[in-house]
Formats: structure tokens, C-alpha cells, sequence
């Protein structure tokens, strides 16, 4: 689908509720499947993605039902699930199938993943070599792709494993399948990545120990149904958030948005490039949030890099944006790990924004940036997605402060993680 998008935008003022956060979406519905009883979970984010951890989990036996802000679970336990008729497809979500892949790998039967163009390309021996050592049988096209097959498992071993990459998706694959062991397993992770898994473990009840970057997590926890409601995901506020900072003349405020400081390194970044960026109204909950109010700001050049990426991972296109727009040359390192995002992010944020004129070279673990560049088409490429939900909505931002008439290929995409997006900026630009 083709959209054509806002340019030229003269103000953004309003406050809008942002949509439930992606990652807490679907570790909800993950534990309310394995906890026992009926959870009851409010502004979920019923995004292409979400949508798909819930249809794996229909397929399996559970029952999920829907309404217009929530989902109820009821629980059937890590021994209550049934076969499914076919294959899982789980669409574009990398979430959902590297989760799953822990959650589901001690099952009496099998249970094969498929997924789309990009999810096949992403690669998941990540999760399948210590899933592996643990005793769990995963085959998977070229050893690392979907279409996989988790094979019928009876049993467990602890693990004792420093992850070899910051990831929360490998992280809590691990937890699910170390709540499954035989005896606790010992996770130590190479830098601090998001801790929805182990906050959630604990509000249903569940255990985990945590020193530094190890992780204890003891086995055959006794989870129990909970109800909450999901704050609003800081990776989606993230758009609206550079869209105010960027576009003149303009305060936003975003009400409860998620404050977890394992995904908050998107401000600290703004905070040093001179956002200026303001928290009230904070709730601490086992996840905490607040309203952030956001004025427009004028930006310099940071340096993002080192154990920050895991904080910035997916906000890493925006800073990319927020650099061209900064006075200097900002450079961000160690973030290889964009390549095996739904693109490779760093060859799609490069492409798009030299589009726009902006100057920007392709490192292999980054980009280096400077600014500031007034924003136009200067080639009559369309702007594109590439099939990359952060891409597409980030181009939309890049948009509102670029001359001239753009259009966006591939626009569905948004509909991944933000299928309001367009609604939402509609509001604050009246
Ligand atoms: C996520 C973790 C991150 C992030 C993804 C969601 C999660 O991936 O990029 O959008 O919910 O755990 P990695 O952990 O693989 O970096």
C-alpha cells in the first residue's frame, strides 16, 4: 500500500494515549497461557505482531478471547497445551518466535514455525544451540531458519550459559525453557537488555535472582493468573516523541507511557543531544510509567554505542533522524545487531534518509551522521518501508520536517507495531 505523507508540518500540540507496549503484549498473554487461572490483560496492543503470539497460542489449545482494550487468557499450564492442526505462522514477529520456541520446548509432540519473507531470513540458532544443549530437538532450515520444527521433548537440564548476544528474545526464550528444568539454571547476559520477562515472571508468582548480569532461575515455578493493564510502549512514543522535538512550534504530551529503565536510553540519548523532555504523573507498578511532555528543541551530535544499543536498540532509526537535524557529527557504534532486525536497519535508515538528502555513511555496526540538513526529496525514488514497521514509521516523522510531496511504498508495515500511528498523528497535527 501506498500512503502519501504529512510534509512541512508547521506544529504538533495535543496529548495522546499511546498503544500498549509491544514486548509486555506479548510476554502477557506467553505467561497467561502457562499461569493457572484467568488473566485479564487491559490496553493490549493488538498489533499484526501481538495478534500473532495470539493465534500460536489458539492454535495450541488455549483460549484467548478479545475485547475492544483487552484479552483474557485462561491458563492451561506448561502441560495443558494440545497439537496443532498445522504449521504456526507467526507473520513478522521475531518476538513471538524466538519466545515460543523456549516456552514450547518441552512438549509431547511436535510443533513447526513458519513466517514471513523477513522472519525467514532472521536468524534463530541464537535460541536453537543452548535450547539445544538444555535437550530440547529443534530442526530448522540451514540449521538457523524458519520454517523450523520443535520436536517432541520430555525433558530439560539446566542451563549454565553466558548468552553470547545482548538479547532479551534469546534472554527470555531461556527463562521459559529454565522454568522447565530439572534443577535452576544460570543466565548471564554480556550487557543489560529490556527485563519485561523477569518483572513479569515475578507478578505471577514466579521466581528469579538477580546478581548483576546473572539471572537465577529456578525450575517448575507455580504461576498464577493475574490482571493488569500495559503501559504504553516507549518505543512507539518514540516516533511522536523526535516528531515534537523536530516539528516548530510544538508541545506534546504522551500519557502513560512505559518508563522501564532498560528502555528509557532513548531519552538519555535526546537528553545529551538538548531535548528538552519532561516526566510527570509516574506510576510504579511492576512496570513503572508517566506522561512525558515535549516541547520542540534544537539538537547536537552524541555518540551512541557500547552497552546504551541494547537500551536504544529499536530507536536506533529515530536517533539516526534526530542526527540529521543536530548541529555536528554524530556517530553510532556497536549496534551490528540492527542487520538482523525485520531489515537490515542500518542499510534501509541509510538508503531512506539519503532520499532525503541527508548525510549519512553505512558503518558495518552503524551509521555516522551529520547535520543539520534541511530535509527534501532529492532523488525521485519513493520513500519505502522495505517491509520494516520502524522504517516506514520513521520515514512518516523524517516527513513532517521535509519539503515537497512524499509518499511512502510498503506503508502497511506500521501495522506491525502501531496500526494507529496515522490516527494518532492526525490528532496532533490539528
Ligand atoms: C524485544 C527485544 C529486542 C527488540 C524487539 C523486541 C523483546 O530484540 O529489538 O523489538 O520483546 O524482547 P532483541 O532482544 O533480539 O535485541
Amino acid at each position: 500500500m501506498q500512503k502519501e505523507l504529512v510534509t512541512a508540518a508547521t506544529h504538533l500540540q495535543g496529548e495522546l494515549m499511546i498503544p500498549g507496549d509491544k514486548s509486555i503484549s506479548h510476554r502477557s498473554v506467553m505467561f497467561g497461557a502457562i499461569a493457572q487461572g484467568t488473566s485479564k490483560i487491559s490496553h493490549f496492543l493488538f498489533s499484526d505482531d501481538c495478534l500473532h503470539t495470539i493465534s500460536a497460542l489458539q492454535a495450541l489449545g488455549v483460549k484467548i478471547q478479545r475485547t475492544t482494550d483487552s484479552v483474557t487468557i485462561e491458563g492451561v499450564g506448561f502441560n495443558g497445551f494440545t497439537p496443532a492442526k498445522q504449521a504456526i505462522d507467526l507473520g513478522n514477529s521475531g518476538t513471538s518466535t524466538r519466545l515460543l520456541m523456549g516456552l514450547l520446548s518441552k512438549q509431547p509432540f511436535p510443533i513447526t514455525f513458519s513466517g514471513d519473507a523477513s522472519l525467514s531470513k532472521r536468524p534463530m540458532q541464537r535460541v536453537i544451540a543452548p535450547l539445544q544443549k538444555m535437550g530440547a530437538t529443534i530442526t530448522a532450515t540451514d540449521e538457523n531458519y524458519l520454517p523450523l520444527t520443535i520436536r517432541s521433548n520430555h525433558k530439560l537440564t539446566a542451563l549454565d550459559e553466558t548468552i553470547p548476544v545482548a538479547s532479551a528474545q534469546v534472554k527470555s526464550a531461556l527463562m521459559f525453557a529454565a522454568m522447565q528444568a530439572d534443577e535452576p539454571s544460570h543466565l548471564t547476559e554480556l550487557a543489560q537488555t529490556r527485563d519485561h520477562t523477569e518483572r513479569m515472571l515475578r507478578k505471577f508468582g514466579g521466581q528469579v535472582d538477580i546478581t548483576g548480569l546473572t539471572l537465577t532461575v529456578p525450575p517448575q515455578p507455580q504461576l498464577k493468573a493475574q490482571s493488569f493493564r500495559v503501559p504504553g510502549d516507549m518505543s512507539s512514543a518514540a516516533f511522536f516523541i523526535l516528531a515534537a522535538i523536530l516539528v516548530s512550534n510544538s508541545e506534546i504530551r504522551l500519557k502513560q507511557v512505559g518508563l522501564n529503565g532498560t528502555r528509557t536510553g532513548f531519552l538519555d540519548v535526546l537528553s545529551r543531544m538538548g531535548a528538552d523532555i519532561r516526566v510527570e504523573n509516574i506510576d510504579s507498578d511492576f512496570e513503572v510509567s508517566g506522561d512525558l511532555i515535549v516541547s520542540t528543541s534544537s539538537l547536537k551530535a552524541t555518540e551512541v554505542g557500547g552497552t546504551e544499543i541494547p537500551n536504544v536498540i529499536d530507536e536506533i532509526p529515530l536517533i539516526a533522524l534526530a542526527a540529521t537535524q543536530a548541529q555536528g557529527t554524530t556517530v553510532i557504534k556497536d549496534a551490528a545487531e540492527l542487520r538482523v532486525k525485520e531489515t537490515d536497519r542500518i542499510a534501509t535508515v541509510t538508503a531512506e534518509l539519503r532520499k532525503l538528502g541527508a548525510q549519512i555513511e553505512e558503518q558495518p555496526d552503524g551509521m555516522v551522521i551529520t547535520g543539520p540538513t534541511p530535509l527534501k526529496a532529492v532523488t525521485s525514488d519513493q520513500l519505502d518501508s522495505h517491509g520494516d514497521h520502524r522504517i516506514g514509521l520513521m520515514l512518516a516523522v523524517a516527513a513532517l520536517i521535509s519539503q515537497g510531496h512524499l509518499t511512502l511504498n510498503a506503508a502497511e508495515a506500521i501495522n506491525v507495531s502501531y496500526p494507529a500511528f496515522f490516527t494518532d498523528l492526525t490528532n496532533l497535527l490539528n
